[in-house]
């Protein structure tokens, strides 16, 4: 019989299935260091056909699959198991969608693209925006994450609070089931209440019940002007408090983010950047407003009212300057890595909340890690902190348990919007309850039945 090789060769060609260790390494490692194993090797498809086919073949080899998009996932979703946990069977295969890169020309009647799920979010936005209109999610990653990735961890990123999640911009899906059943729901419909809604049940689904191949995407009109303001503040609570007024006064606020000053000057060490404003604050709110007119000057306005004086803030109004202020907020993923593989915890609450998070989390890993290194950024309009510990072993979760259970006692989630992934997979009980988990399993047995995409993700194996 020939061997798993040769039967993937003969689906999607020599060149596609990878082998050789220094070509399958970088995707069997996630991008913050901390999750990775061995695999049998990488798969390249390349249309829904022959992602069917190449199902098939691991179906009938026992070989699980593991999917791959971009590789930014931050738990460990997208790469195979270690080499220490438990791993019945044999070392999965990578399924790579780098190739699946088509992209159809944006409808602009309808508002709507077609993307392979390949296709990075980098390109989505140029489309739109070559045609006027603009895409609902932002994020720092977008020049590799792709849009099968997105799609199935449900990403968040910049502009959640007033264009929702990615789930909000899924008008349909393609995807190929774990059993080989094929669900193309690309029609572009934005009404069609005609049973179960098998596309958003892939959104957030964590590459465990099917591998998406395309998904239609909503896009929006697109904003001309556009307007960054970064204030420095006391705390915590004073920038739930200013964000609310601010809320009240602006229209089109589309972003709300909020980092501190340990935080900022480790991004202006590691990246030789000036400090954005001339007095060091304990905490800093960046919020964008974006629309068609007025803009900067209902920005400027409502911070007026607001009584903010200018040693405090920092217009952006011209793209060049914009990009500068938000350059000290995304640019503390890579800033955080460059100390070592960091535990990356991303945590949500009510917004009323979120000062009682921050302020007990500082207690917390001061407790459990003292020699830590702690550092905090997030998305304040949506209630989400996102804990960085850098010291403890990676193999070591007591810092990680300590975080999450933390803001599930204070009513919150464990993943506000990176997933659940390897990562989080023994706390997925402190937010599912038993019934609950008992029928997302039963989901996956119904798609999933020889339990082979992305085994030990999300649930356990
Ligand atoms: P991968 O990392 O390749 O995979 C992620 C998960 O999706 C895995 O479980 C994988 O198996 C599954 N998967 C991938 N493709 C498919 C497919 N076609 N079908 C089925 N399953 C699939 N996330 C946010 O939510 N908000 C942010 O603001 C944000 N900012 C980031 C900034 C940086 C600098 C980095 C590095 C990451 C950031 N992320 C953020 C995390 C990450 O970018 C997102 O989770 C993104 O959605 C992952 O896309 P990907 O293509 O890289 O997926
Ligand atoms: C962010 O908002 O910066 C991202 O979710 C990535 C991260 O948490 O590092
Ligand atoms: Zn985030």
């Amino acid at each position: 019989m020939a061997s798993l090789v040769d039967q993937l060769s003969e689906v999607v060609g020599g060149a596609h299935v990878l082998t050789e260790a220094d070509m399958v390494a970088p995707y069997c490692r996630d991008w913050t260091g901390r999750w990775g194993g061995p695999a049998a090797g990488v798969v390249r498809p390349a249309s829904t056909a022959e992602v069917g086919a190449v199902l098939e073949t691991c179906r009938r080899n026992g070989t699980p699959i593991v999917v791959q998009g971009g590789n930014t996932g931050l738990v460990g979703g997208g790469v195979p198991a270690s080499a220490t946990a438990e791993r019945p069977g044999r070392p999965p295969l990578i399924l790579s969608t780098t190739r699946m890169r088509g992209l159809e020309p944006v409808d602009t009647t309808c508002w709507q693209v077609t993307a392979g799920a390949g296709v990075t979010l980098a390109a989505v936005q140029e489309a739109a925006g070559a045609s006027g209109l603009a895409f609902g999610v932002d994020l720092a990653a977008r020049g590799s994450a792709t849009i099968g990735g997105m799609v199935a961890t449900n990403a968040g990123g910049i502009h959640v609070l007033r264009y929702g999640a990615m789930r909000q911009q899924v008008v349909g899906v393609e995807a190929v089931l774990g059993d080989g059943r094929v669900v193309s729901r690309l029609d572009g419909l934005l009404k069609d209440n005609s049973g179960y809604d098998l596309s958003q049940l892939m959104v957030g689904s964590e590459g465990t019940l099917g591998i998406i191949t395309a998904a239609r995407l909503r896009l929006l009109p697109a904003s001309p002007e556009r307007a960054v303001a970064l204030l420095g503040v006391a705390s915590t609570a004073e920038a739930v408090r200013a964000l609310a007024e601010l809320r009240e006064m602006t229209e089109g606020l589309d972003a709300a983010e909020i980092f501190y000053q340990d935080g900022l000057d480790l991004v202006c060490r590691h990246f030789h950047l000036p400090p954005p404003l001339n007095t060091a604050f304990p905490v800093y709110l960046l919020v964008e407003c974006a629309g068609r007119v007025r803009v900067a000057d209902a920005l400027v306005d409502a911070l007026g009212v607001m009584g903010v004086d200018e040693h405090s803030t920092a217009i952006g109004v011209e793209p060049s300057s914009a990009a500068r202020l938000w350059a000290y907020r995304e640019l503390h993923t890579d800033a955080v890595a460059s100390l070592g593989v960091p535990h990356k915890l991303d945590v949500s609450v009510r917004v009323d909340m979120l000062a009682e998070l921050e302020q007990a989390v500082r207690r917390s890993v001061r407790r459990v890690a003292p020699e830590a290194t702690l550092v905090m950024w997030g998305h304040v309009g949506d209630g989400n902190l996102h804990v960085n510990v850098i010291g403890p072993p990676a193999g070591d979760d007591t810092v990680d348990v300590a975080v999450l259970e933390l803001a599930v006692s204070l009513g919150g989630s464990i993943s506000a919007e990176h997933g659940i992934g390897r990562a989080k997979l023994a706390q997925l009980a402190l937010v599912r309850s038993d019934d609950e988990r008992s029928a997302m399993r039963s989901i996956k047995r119904a798609l999933d039945p020889a339990g082979v995409l992305n085994p030990g993700v999300l649930l356990p194996a």
